[in-house]
């Protein structure tokens, strides 16, 4: 029997949400998978790294539902086509988890309730932020505790767009995240906590024009720059070209803008931003997935 899945790219934070807020975007990564005897992957585009079994989540997952339902693996054959480049903030390997555990719960054919979700997820990596999305689809504001991640899905104005632009070079989350401060000033709380609030009311209400305020951050930006080369002048370029948010996508390196118009012309100039600094980048005009 064969299982295939299609699971969209996420961007996570989108600025004062750091850790709570993840948009589902229109690009997908596709598994095709059925039970052999070893593990055959075929990645598109060709990926050795992801051809490895030891470094390929999607098998490692469905690896883990097999043995955790007392049977033995004993192999599969997956083909998988990646569409969203790796360690670019675009929840790349959120895609696999989401993928192996919605393959493992249809194989078993055990209903996937939310508390299962999260045992297996969890296991994977840590952050609901790219792992809802990912899962549901839209914008989602989540915030999990020791034992229970709580969750609620908004809805995204379709016709903000988000124009994603790729930087050619890879930032583990694990580097983007220890660059951050243990403890951050009273202040800065606050700064979020108003913006992040507003960022869901300038949504429900349409009032883009709120939305360059509503995302701008103390939590995770200021520190992560550093990793991000001319990352003002990205921001800049984009709001000078029309886009109505900007940020850091997820943990990076890509960047993100909102808009609601003049996409390519913001894509280019925020790749012209990044040229500058001798980076070259690629852009993608995305729709919300819902
Ligand atoms: N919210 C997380 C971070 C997302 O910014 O580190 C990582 O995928």
């Amino acid at each position: 029997k064969i299982v295939k899945v299609k699971v969209p790219a996420t961007t996570a934070n989108l600025g004062a949400g750091f850790d709570t807020f993840g948009l589902a975007l229109t690009l997908y990564n596709e598994f095709e998978v059925e039970e052999a005897d070893g593990v055959f992957i075929e990645s598109y585009p060709e990926n050795k790294f992801l051809k490895n079994p030891e470094n390929n989540l999607f098998i490692k997952v469905v690896k883990y539902l097999c043995e955790a339902e007392g049977k033995k693996f004993h192999g599969a054959k997956l083909k998988q086509t990646v569409n969203i480049p790796v360690a670019r903030g675009l929840g790349s390997s959120a895609t696999a988890i989401v993928a192996g555990i919605l393959t493992g719960f249809a194989v078993h054919k055990k209903p996937l309730t939310d508390e299962e979700f999260f045992k297996v997820a969890y296991l994977f990596e840590p952050h609901p932020d790219n792992l809802l999305p990912a899962w549901k689809g839209g914008f989602i504001t989540a915030l999990k505790t020791e034992d229970k991640t709580y969750y609620s899905k908004i809805d995204f104005p379709q016709e903000l767009k988000a124009v994603v632009v790729i930087p050619d070079f890879e930032l583990s989350t694990e580097l983007a995240r220890s660059v951050l401060p243990k403890e951050i000033p009273l202040k800065d709380a606050v700064f979020n906590i108003q913006r992040a609030s507003l960022f869901i009311r300038a949504l429900q209400e349409k009032r883009f024009d709120l939305l360059k305020v509503a995302m701008e951050d103390r939590l995770h930006q200021p520190y992560r720059k550093s990793l991000i080369p001319n990352f003002d002048k990205v921001i800049q370029y984009a709001y000078d070209s029309g886009a109505v948010g900007a940020s850091l996508s997820g943990a990076g390196s890509t960047m993100l803008a909102l808009a609601l118009d003049d996409f390519d012309k913001i894509g280019q100039a925020m790749v012209s931003a990044f040229s500058e600094a001798g980076i070259n980048a690629k852009y993608l005009v995305l729709d919300v997935d819902t």
